[in-house]
């Protein structure tokens, strides 16, 4: 999109360091727009010099003036106010590549407007899901403080072996929920503003993940400490963040990076060994289910509304079979499997065991994924490069 933009407008990079160069190239890319923005700095000035006011605010002819939301049971929620179709008209293709909101009179200043080059997620269906407003309404109801709502001083001492495993799965949680964060933080500012609902859908997200890395590390160094970072998770979680989409990106985290740790907090009573864990585990599971569910959707959406589906299917499938093989790096890590085995036997001693309560939790989860790859549109029982039985049954 840059390569064809006369020079003055091309993007700003982003990598400079804040120098003296950096700062010039500031000062003259601004120079360069200089007429633009200094053409309504002077005729504001020569307004106000001569005392007078302007008032076109007060003129409603192209506005949707009058047209007032009703609040429902719940409150006003954007489906509410979306209710007004010249709120709510949502474009399939974003041009506005500023922040002049949907709905408001716009269209008489397009060309005295900026435009914000890193607004590249123009595609309506590379982002949007049907559950998207629902999701935000409840991740706002459902916020809990990690500080506050966790019985800390209730945490009990555990044995060594199930300490550590506690922590070492913490250390792993607490470097997936960094990912988990960051994938939407990176799409966020990509996504223009006529697409508000799932930027807002997204912020939730992301205080979600910062509150999952919080009460993971906190319990952690309450327990014990941190333990062992993993260069097998490390890949897998570069493979979500490296996505060249956003929709194959969430796949790659909703889908599947999370379903298995849904599977992981789901096992709650059998892997927390303390009531503080079962609480932080409970309360997790709340906010993982909706960041899978919003993955379902808009996986759906997207192959749904593809103009050549089969394409976009066989697309998603080349990305998959990548991001699956680079998944399968971390679910076969010792740091996550081992310590997982330990507390679902319940003591290094019976590790054995635990794998074999492991084993059925691989399977659960290849389940409950392959199911949520169908439920979005996307049929990959057979082509899925993530063995359906743990590695170590299969040998047995
Ligand atoms: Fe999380
Ligand atoms: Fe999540």
């Amino acid at each position: 999109m840059a390569q064809g933009l006369p020079e003055g407008l091309r993007p700003l990079p982003t990598n400079l360091p804040l120098t003296e160069e950096g700062l010039t190239y500031y000062e003259e890319h601004f120079g360069q727009h200089y007429r633009q923005w200094s053409e309504i700095l002077a005729a504001n000035a020569e307004r106000l010099h001569k005392g007078s006011y302007s008032l076109h605010w007060l003129d409603t002819d192209k506005a949707n003036w009058g047209k007032r939301a009703k609040p429902s049971s719940r409150g006003l929620t954007y489906t509410d106010v979306n209710r007004e179709k010249a709120y709510g008209d949502m474009p399939k293709e974003a041009t506005w590549m500023n922040f002049a909101p949907r709905g408001a009179v716009r269209d008489p200043y397009k060309d005295q407007m900026p435009v914000v080059d890193d607004y590249t997620v123009v595609d309506r269906d590379e982002l949007w899901a049907d559950n998207v407003v629902t999701l935000y309404e409840e991740a706002k109801a459902r916020q809990w403080n990690a500080t506050r709502d966790i019985p800390w001083d209730e945490l009990e001492a555990l044995p060594e072996d199930l300490e550590k495993a506690t922590c070492q799965l913490c250390t792993f949680l607490t470097e997936v929920e960094f990912v988990a964060g960051d994938f939407p933080a990176k799409w966020l500012y990509r996504i223009p503003q006529d697409f508000l609902e799932v930027k807002s859908f997204l912020t939730t997200q992301m205080f979600d993940e910062s509150r999952h890395q919080e009460v993971f590390r906190k319990r952690a160094i309450a327990g014990g400490g941190l333990l062992h970072a993993s260069p097998g998770f490390e890949w897998a979680l570069k493979a979500i963040l490296d996505a060249p989409t956003h929709t194959m990106g969430t796949f790659l985290l909703n889908l599947l990076g999370e379903g298995l740790v849904l599977s992981v907090f789901r096992s709650g009573e059998m892997i927390a060994k303390t009531y503080v864990d079962k609480e932080i585990f409970r309360r997790c599971l709340q906010d993982e289910a909706r960041h899978v569910s919003y993955g379902v959707l808009e996986l759906k959406n997207y192959l749904d509304n593809h103009p050549d589906r089969e394409t976009a299917v066989e697309e998603m499938h080349r990305f998959a079979d990548v991001g699956e093989q680079v998944i399968l790096t971390a679910f076969t890590e010792a740091a996550l499997i081992e310590p997982v085995a330990v507390l679902l036997g319940g003591g290094l001693d019976k590790i054995d065991q635990g794998m074999e309560g492991m084993a059925t939790l691989w399977e659960g989860f290849i389940d409950e994924y392959l199911a949520r790859c169908e439920r979005g549109g996307f049929d990959r029982a057979e082509r899925c490069r993530i063995p359906k039985h743990a590695p170590w049954q299969a040998a047995a």
